[in-house]
């Protein structure tokens, strides 16, 4: 999306604004000042590239530091060997964490055949005290680290750094507000991802999401539907609301409002064609949201609905707040009322205690719900969360076999659910050219599952009929359906 702001227009020889979003434009039009005298001096552009770790919620935070570098005037990159290199981390396990130090040696490497390159760190592993000691000490050539709470500020901190020749480092502990109308810029011109709130107050025994992301804020829903009318009159077709859990989007707004009266207000935003939102906690979801989805002409046939575990004893342990029974209950009634809705879930192994009797529960949740997909984790401890203290960590070799088992079971049933779709026509969201063969377009359908089918690159961003001719494991290769035929 193109900013508004003209950034050549603002007066540098003042002081820079105490007010957000205006301190923010101060800085970005004099990073901007700064990139071009670098540049001039190079004889060429500067680059920066923006690599994401995680979920979602990190790829829109991505979104908003290229905004941010653009209007700066960086070219963008999709390789490390540039002028600024972002790591945009994630610590919700710890292979996440490991990958992080891994990359950084091999940058290391980079920058000291680039004497003008930056090293940034941001996310959700620099909340974490243990990991921002290990940079501080033994990563001395990372030259600016945030956090999640001030990502807002990353045109000031950019400034700061650009004056420094030692690390900055900013960490927040709380985030402050919510600051709006940033730049960002999207990575499909077509679907965009939406912040509706950020953070979470469950605490999950295991999850170190509360303690990385901080309390639960939700969005003013007038910035919601202000920000998605804006990306629909930009092209913008398909929108996923994010938030940790959607289902308690507004509890702490002091107007009323829930998730299901902000989905009836997404709804009727004119031109946008479909609605999708992550993540769904199951003890939230609500009768009103399940009439609100099946009354929908929007939202997509598509519900991520975290298990976890089938155990109840796990589940208690876990700080879940359902049981098996009250989950499948749910599901039930959800396969009642929208037969065609897909559920998807995330599902952990090895959490402590975890017996394969446990996984077995799990096991016959899998198959009574027969989901179209499942994520399956392994337990990674986190320090700092109630799990990591617990005594009885279960042995790895234990651990391997439940997830195998799971896994399996996973699989058959996540075929046996797409095969159902076989010979359908369905409508899909045109993505983007097929990688391996440049004659396929890859779509989406409604309920997330991909089709590949003959098309061009006209085709991107538009709602296509195709029928589902053959079913390849979990997606399909297809053909599309003129209009005439
Ligand atoms: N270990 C393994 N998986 C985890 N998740 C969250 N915390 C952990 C952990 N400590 C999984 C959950 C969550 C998903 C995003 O990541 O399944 O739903
Ligand atoms: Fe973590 Fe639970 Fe919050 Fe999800 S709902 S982010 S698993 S604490």
């Amino acid at each position: 999306m193109k900013h508004q702001i003209d950034f050549d227009r603002i007066d540098l020889k003042r002081e820079a604004p105490v007010e957000e979003p205006a301190r923010q434009y101060y800085f970005i039009a004099k990073a901007r000042e700064y990139v071009h005298k670098v540049s001039k001096e190079l004889a060429r552009p500067l680059t920066a590239a923006v690599i994401t770790f995680g979920c979602q919620m990190n790829a829109r935070d991505s979104e908003k530091l290229i905004g941010i570098l653009e209007q700066a005037g960086y070219q963008m990159t999709e390789t490390e060997q540039a002028d600024l290199v972002i790591y945009n981390t994630c610590t919700v396990r710890d292979n996440a964490n490991q990958k992080v130090y891994g990359r950084l040696g091999a940058l290391n490497s980079l920058k000291k055949q680039n004497p003008h390159m930056k090293i940034c760190l941001c996310g959700c592993m620099m909340q974490e005290e243990s990991a921002l000691d290990k940079i501080r000490k033994s990563y001395r050539f990372v030259d600016l680290i945030f956090g999640t709470h001030n990502i807002f500020k990353f045109a000031e901190l950019l400034c700061t750094m650009a004056e420094s020749d030692r690390m900055v480092i900013d960490i927040w502990k709380e985030a402050e507000g919510i600051v709006e109308d940033l730049p960002v810029e999207r990575k499909y011109a077509f679907k965009s991802g939406i912040n509706i709130m950020f953070g979470c107050n469950n605490f999950c025994s295991y999850c170190i999401v509360p303690y990385v992301r901080g309390k639960e804020r939700s969005r003013n829903p007038r910035d919601i539907i202000r920000e998605i009318e804006a990306l629909v009159a930009d092209g913008v077709v398909e929108v996923m609301l994010l938030g940790q859990n959607v289902n308690s989007y507004g509890k702490n707004l002091e107007e009323q409002i829930s998730f299901a009266d902000l989905l009836r207000e997404v709804e009727k935003v004119e031109g946008l064609e479909r609605i999708r939102f992550m993540t769904s906690h199951p003890k939230d979801l609500s009768e009103e949201m399940i009439q609100v989805m099946k009354e929908s002409k929007k939202i997509c046939r598509h519900l991520h609905l975290p298990l976890q575990s089938g155990s109840n004893r796990i589940l208690e342990a876990m700080n879940r707040c359902y049981t098996k029974e009250q989950y499948l209950a749910l599901v039930e009634r959800i396969r009642q009322e929208i037969p065609d809705m897909a559920i998807t879930t995330d599902i952990i192994v090895g959490f402590p205690g975890e017996t394969l009797e446990d996984v077995e529960e799990t096991i016959d949740v899998v198959k009574r719900v027969k989901y179209d997909n499942a994520f399956t984790f392994i337990y990674s401890k986190r320090t700092g969360t109630p799990a990591a203290a617990m005594e009885n960590q279960v042995a790895s070799e234990v651990v391997k076999e439940g997830f195998d088992k799971l896994l399996k079971v996973v699989q058959d049933t996540a075929r046996e659910r797409a095969a159902l779709l076989q010979g359908q026509v369905q409508t899909a969201l045109a993505e983007e050219m097929n990688e391996q063969d440049s004659t396929l377009v890859t779509g989406r359908l409604s309920n997330n599952t991909i089709v590949h089918f003959p098309g061009t690159p006209d085709q991107i961003g538009k709602i296509v009929s195709v029928r589902l001719k053959e079913c390849r494991g979990f997606y399909y290769i297809g053909e599309q359906i003129t209009e005439s035929g």
